[in-house]
């Protein structure tokens, strides 16, 4: 069994917060957050009606967990949840969330179209995404960004929190202006919600 296996037979936040700063001393740019996001921060992107609606939803760069518990946690009971996590330090955490309505894959996001295939899963109503858009080359963001507007339900959300605004950079082309940009301060660091709705009034 892995130390991070073992660590996680019961998850709590400061497991989680270890495992973070340790893969962000591997892989800052990648992991892109020192600590896991902020209980404040959870509430203000999975407390929507859109979120509890949901058939599906996709979180992209769940961490250890946090995004996906919070999203289960609101989801009804016959929601998917996919969560896609690049960082192999992670993997572990996720798959201590005991729920059948998720699915963890460790893959990079820049497949998304492949791995939502594999997985069988159609329109997504709603994309979560925490990857650092800011750090990524403009070739893969620009390509992520498209896959994630075309795989998106005709009416879904794609949400996105970001230290930086280069994601809404790239979002613009394909969703264009966000219809809610929030600031969150109470996180380390503070972040922005955008929030966009595919074929929206925007
Ligand atoms: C800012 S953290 C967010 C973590 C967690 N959702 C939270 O809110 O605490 C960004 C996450 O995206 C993951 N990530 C970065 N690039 C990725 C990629 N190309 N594919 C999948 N995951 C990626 C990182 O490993 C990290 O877990």
């Amino acid at each position: 069994m892995s130390t991070h296996a073992a660590r996680f037979r019961s998850r709590n936040y400061w497991n989680c917060a270890a495992a973070v700063f340790q893969e962000w001393l591997r892989e800052p740019t990648q992991v892109a957050s020192v600590v896991p996001s902020s209980p404040v921060l959870l509430n203000q992107i999975v407390d929507r009606d859109c979120i509890k609606t949901a058939s599906s939803i996709i979180d992209l760069g769940p961490g250890t967990g946090g995004t996906t518990e919070a999203i289960l946690d609101r989801a009804n009971d016959t929601c998917r949840v996919l969560a896609i996590e690049k960082t192999e330090g992670f993997i572990e955490p996720l798959r201590s969330i005991d729920d059948a309505r998720l699915t963890i894959e460790h893959g990079d996001v820049i497949e998304l179209e492949r791995i939502l295939l594999a997985h069988d899963v159609r329109s997504p109503d709603v994309i979560l995404s925490g990857i650092p858009f800011s750090s990524l080359s403009p070739d893969a963001a620009a390509s992520i960004m498209q896959s994630i507007h075309r795989v998106l339900a005709s009416d879904g959300t794609f949400i996105a929190y970001q230290l930086r605004n280069d994601v809404a950079r790239y979002a613009e082309k394909h969703f264009g202006t966000p219809e809610s940009t929030e600031m969150v301060w109470l996180n380390i660091p503070p972040l922005t919600i955008y929030t966009w709705r595919k074929n929206g009034p925007y």
